[in-house]
């Protein structure tokens, strides 16, 4: 059975599934009337009821000042488990065009954290984003301004440039996405292939390793260009040297664009040019500096740098 977990982590891949998610949008909208009707849906269909759905949140958002995101007093646990502590009266302030770092040990609850400022989980405390609480805005308004990178990237069954170009508002080019491509490292791969960027990907890129997935999933980001920019350990498949050139590739962009970015990292290598870096431990900020100062502090962050175990 699809869990409700896997189907809203689909939906998380924002830009990867709007349009089915506009058609969703649609439905609800058509039987939001009827409660009875939409409980019947629910039930029908195992999934949970959808929280994040109010007929009054505006679907259009007009963001103003860009990728600000600020949690208060946020806690969390998940239902299935309300004696785990995730996020215990945990609060930070994401500024404009920063570049955060998450690190923490297995477990901690670093991807709960990206999933709770998505909303795909209700929290208690208050998340807001570019001043917005996110009690108000609908997963559509919020794929407008942020955009997620799982580790495992969620493809649909069609050809390579479907998948680099799914979910855009706007036309693009032959050469925008070979641009990309050739951004995401992904490039002289596509160009080996006896039909390129018209090979057909299965449902859920079976037929791809999990680092080209990967690669195709950040294609995407360079044509999207969204304002805040959340990766969850989403070069974690790569090679050394694709993962550098990636990282530095994004780090171009959010030089050129001011992107917010929280990145969750799989090698701490990689967030040596965060402005800040937090170590979740126990649902609260262990550790918070830059990449050296945490080294120098010989704590958890430098201990699993130097993969020491605590
Ligand atoms: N959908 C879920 N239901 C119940 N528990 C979960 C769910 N997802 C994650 N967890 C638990 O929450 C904790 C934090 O998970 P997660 O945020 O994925 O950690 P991290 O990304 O830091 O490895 C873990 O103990 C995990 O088992
Ligand atoms: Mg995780």
């Amino acid at each position: 059975m699809i869990s409700v977990g896997s189907v809203l982590t689909a939906y998380l891949c924002f830009n990867q599934l709007l349009k089915p998610l506009e058609e969703l949008h649609r439905i609800f909208d058509e039987v939001s009337e009827c409660t009875v009707l939409a409980t019947d849906f629910f039930k029908m269909t195992e999934i949970g009821y959808d929280f994040s759905y109010s007929p009054s949140a505006p679907v259009e958002q007009h963001w103003t000042s860009g990728g600000m995101i600020s949690m208060d007093n946020v806690t969390f646990s998940y239902p299935e488990n309300e004696d785990k502590v995730i996020l215990d009266d945990f609060s930070i302030g994401v500024e404009n065009g920063a570049y955060l770092g998450v690190a923490g040990p297995s477990g901690c609850g670093k991807s709960s954290l990206i999933k709770a400022i998505c909303r795909l989980e209700k929290t208690g405390g208050t998340i807001t984003i570019d001043g917005a609480e996110l009690s108000s805005l609908s997963r559509k308004a919020i794929a407008g301004i942020v955009a997620l990178v799982p580790q495992t990237p969620f493809l649909i069954a069609g050809t390579i440039r479907e998948n680099i170009t799914y979910g855009l508002d706007r036309e693009v080019s032959d050469a925008e996405v070979e641009a990309a491509a050739k951004r995401a490292y992904i490039y002289d791969y596509i160009d080996s292939l006896p039909e390129r960027f018209d090979t057909l990907i299965s449902e859920g890129g079976g037929n791809l390793s999990g680092g080209q997935r990967q690669r195709i999933a950040i294609a995407r980001i360079f044509l999207r260009r969204p304002k805040i920019l959340i990766l969850d350990e989403a070069t974690s498949a790569l090679d050394n040297t694709s993962e550098k050139h990636i990282q530095a590739e994004i780090e171009k962009m959010q030089a050129e664009d001011g992107t917010t970015v929280i990145a969750i990292a799989h090698r701490l290598t990689t967030l040596k040019s965060c402005d800040r870096i937090i170590v979740l431990n126990g649902g609260k900020i262990a550790e918070d500096g830059k990449f050296d100062e945490l080294i120098e502090l010989g704590g958890m962050f430098s201990d699993m740098y130097y993969g020491r175990m605590r």
